[in-house]
């Protein structure tokens, strides 16, 4: 009698202590006893970073982007490769392009030290990225915290769910069904192509071989992106305010001015047209169903039984 209420004890502690390590709904003020500090210690490291360089702030989104889109947002992507590890840095779409690790190193830092071992590295990537969109003038959204890292990541699943640039809308649709988002949350979030750059390699075929872009500006792209050579050379995704959080990416698209196949592949005589026509004239529109879509990409749960944790380093599981 006396060993089995021991046991059922024991069991109950274990089930308490593991209680917080489980997936449940995010929270509005989830850290607001455990690091009151949260907010004002991150904001000031962003705005540095952008300060220094605004490609910074695009360069955190797109992270936080291709975080969620791979079994969730739980800081996957932010596994460093090790001999005996392979994680998401190295798929098709991160490869040579994904940046803005050491930005989340700093933020991490500042975080650990007012508050060690309480925040995600997870969360810090969801509230990196509103403070991007935030400092480069886009709209700002009521944050949900509460993710935990993954102590696995999967470089199949990364080549397997991020879009490549190449994509018509049927197969944009797919992979944001995928992960449980809708055509209209596709077309708002590409808008976050507003602000950032783009590798030669990801348009060159769009500016030499498509009809469906302005000739003038397919010349001007041409210029710094050779037939052959120089995959690396930089254009801006939007050409017109590529340091600012606007609704010039939908303008553009209008114009016939998307840097990527998939930019322009939202506005070509398709059904999501009018929403493009929508947000290139209603800002106000963007900026309020970007932060609903936003709110919608950071739900996205890992599956069951995946690993979880409060990483130390974002880099390496504890
Ligand atoms: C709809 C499907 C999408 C496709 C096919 C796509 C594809 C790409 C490609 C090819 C690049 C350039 C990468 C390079 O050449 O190195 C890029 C950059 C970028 N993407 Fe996307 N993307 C998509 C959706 C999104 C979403 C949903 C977001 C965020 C809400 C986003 C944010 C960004 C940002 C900010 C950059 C610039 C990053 C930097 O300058 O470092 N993208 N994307
Ligand atoms: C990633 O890029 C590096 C450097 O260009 C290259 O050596 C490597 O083969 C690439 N890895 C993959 C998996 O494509
Ligand atoms: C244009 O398309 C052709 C035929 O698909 C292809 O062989 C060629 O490499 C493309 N050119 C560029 C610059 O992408």
């Amino acid at each position: 009698m006396a060993a089995s209420s021991f046991k059922l004890a024991i069991l109950g502690a274990l089930f308490l202590l593991l209680l917080p390590l489980t997936t449940s709904a995010l929270s509005s003020h989830y850290y607001s006893k455990s690091c009151p500090k949260l907010f004002k210690v991150v904001r000031p490291v962003m705005v540095k970073a952008i300060q220094k360089q605004a490609r910074n702030g695009a360069s955190i989104l797109r992270l936080f982007f291709h975080d969620c889109f791979v079994n969730g947002c739980d800081a996957s992507l932010l596994l460093d490769d090790t001999p005996t590890f392979t994680g998401e840095k190295t798929s098709r779409a991160n490869n040579n392009s994904a940046r803005g690790f050491d930005i989340i190193d700093d933020i991490k830092n500042a975080v650990e030290q007012a508050c060690p071992g309480v925040v995600s590295c997870a969360d810090i990537l969801a509230i990196a990225s509103l403070y991007s969109v935030q400092i480069l003038g886009g709209p700002t959204w009521k944050l949900k915290l509460g993710r935990l890292d993954a102590r696995t990541a999967s470089l199949e699943l990364a080549n397997a769910n991020l879009p490549p640039p190449f994509l018509d809308l049927d197969g944009l649709n797919k992979a944001f069904k995928k992960v449980g988002l809708s055509q209209k949350d596709m077309v708002v979030l590409s808008g976050g192509h507003t602000i950032g750059l783009a590798r030669c390699i990801s348009f060159r075929n769009h500016i030499y071989n498509d009809t469906d872009i302005d000739p003038k500006f397919a010349a001007n792209r041409q210029k710094t992106c050779p037939r052959s050579g120089g995959d690396n050379n930089l254009a801006p995704l939007d050409t017109k305010s590529p340091r600012i959080f606007d609704n010039y990416y939908y303008k553009n698209l209008v114009r016939n001015r998307g840097l990527l196949h998939s930019d322009q592949a939202i506005y070509n005589g398709v059904d999501t047209d009018d929403l493009v026509l929508k947000y290139s004239k209603d800002e106000c529109a963007f900026f309020e169903d970007f932060g609903k879509s936003m709110i919608k990409m950071g739900n996205i749960k890992p599956v069951d039984g995946t690993p979880l944790e409060i990483r130390k380093n974002c880099r390496v599981v504890n």
